[in-house]
């Protein structure tokens, strides 16, 4: 059942490329130019006219929540918020009918989230459900949705229903900005191309297993861990604290990479692995400074950089190389390695993979 693998995370994480081009399948048309997804269509005069769209979500879910908004704002100008499911439930949020809300959901089951569907329903909102679990809960609930195809996600950490939410709302925001005409011809049809050799790249990342092995067995028993990014890779960062600290109990914390001078830097020495995020594309000059200020209090680097850099590499104490994408498209290929890194680590620890302490699956009660 665990196809020759020694955990459900790991094989969930392996059949990242396959599930993300099973999420694309008849919906991403790159050499017509098209992108085909009924619920979309359906609905798209409630997406054009929408004033705003806010994305409710828990956890992982959440952090695919972000990657969004920053997705969603550059392609389609479009306002987006992004909320805790928990927070915007209990804290009476102006809703309107002109707001469009995105719900994402793995399991479709998650109680908060659920719940703030409702609210949104009761303002007079349009609700559209971002789910792989077809006949879910939340799947019923919301007025449309577009369903993710990881396939069932058996391990409690998230990891293919992340890079295929993200896909399902890339393909989303790409459909929206062609219909408002906010990116230019060439760059949607140079997304469309890149989205389609996504797989590809998912799988070279994949190749990065062994080079994480080996960092996670010089890091396996640190206390802290902390994960810079920017941009579209901030939420990665998250995404990737998140991962360690559920299935090694590792405290880990992602911050955006220039939130560190307001604080965390404090807790840089000798001892304190950062983990960083840096591919060329984006603000690779930024964090470049950002990885000196590290080095200059002792912290220790690992840096996630795209295959060729010499630049931090002058500058890491280790690298692991992913391939190039823009940067966009990026945390589909970031969040490979920081997986892998978070899984050699906990299985290295002794913990329990697939089942960490205190954590279940869905969330159905709050
Ligand atoms: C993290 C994780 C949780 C879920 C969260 C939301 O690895 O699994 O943080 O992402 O409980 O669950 P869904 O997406 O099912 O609503």
């Amino acid at each position: 059942e665990k196809g020759g693998y020694d955990h459900f995370m790991l094989k969930e994480i392996y059949e990242q490329p396959s599930v993300i081009t099973d999420t694309y399948r008849g919906r991403l048309h790159a050499n017509e130019g098209i992108i085909q997804m009924s619920g979309v269509e359906d609905n798209l005069e409630k997406f054009l006219n929408a004033e705003r769209i806010i994305i409710v979500a828990c956890g992982t879910s959440w952090h695919a929540g972000l990657v969004a908004e920053y997705i969603f704002e550059e392609f389609t100008r479009i306002p987006v918020e992004v909320e805790y499911a928990s927070e915007f439930r209990y804290r009476n949020p102006i809703i309107n009918r002109k707001d469009v809300v995105i719900a994402i959901s793995q399991s479709g089951e998650t109680a908060d989230t659920m719940a703030a569907i409702k609210l949104a329903k009761e303002k007079g909102a349009f609700v559209y459900g971002v789910c792989n679990v077809v006949g879910s809960s939340i799947s019923r609930e919301t007025h449309a949705g577009s369903h993710t195809h990881a396939g069932p996600e058996i391990g409690v950490a998230s990891t293919k229903a992340f890079t295929t939410q993200i896909t399902v709302l890339i393909m989303m925001a790409l459909r929206l900005a062609k219909a408002k005409g906010t990116l230019s011809k060439t760059d949607f049809h140079r997304y469309l191309q890149e989205l389609e050799i996504i797989p590809e790249k998912v799988k070279e990342a994949l190749e990065t297993d062994a080079k994480a092995k080996e960092i996670a067995a010089i890091f396996k028993n640190t206390q802290n861990c902390l994960y810079l990014g920017r941009g579209y890779n901030f939420p990665v960062a998250l995404e990737g604290a998140l991962k360690l600290k559920e299935i090694s109990y590792i405290h880990a914390e992602g911050y955006p990479a220039a939130e560190m001078k307001h604080g965390p830097i404090a807790l840089i020495d000798e001892h304190m692995p950062v983990i960083v995020i840096a591919p060329k594309q984006g603000h690779y000059d930024k964090i470049v400074s950002n990885i000196q200020e590290i080095k200059s209090r002792s912290g220790i680097i690992i840096a996630v950089v795209t295959k060729g850099d010499t630049q931090v590499r002058g500058l890491a104490d280790y690298i692991i190389e992913i391939p190039e994408t823009s940067d966009a498209l990026s945390p589909l290929i970031t969040t490979i390695p920081l997986q892998l890194l978070s899984y050699h680590i906990a299985v290295m620890r002794g913990c329990n993979v697939d089942q960490p302490r205190n954590l279940a699956k869905s969330v159905t009660v709050e």
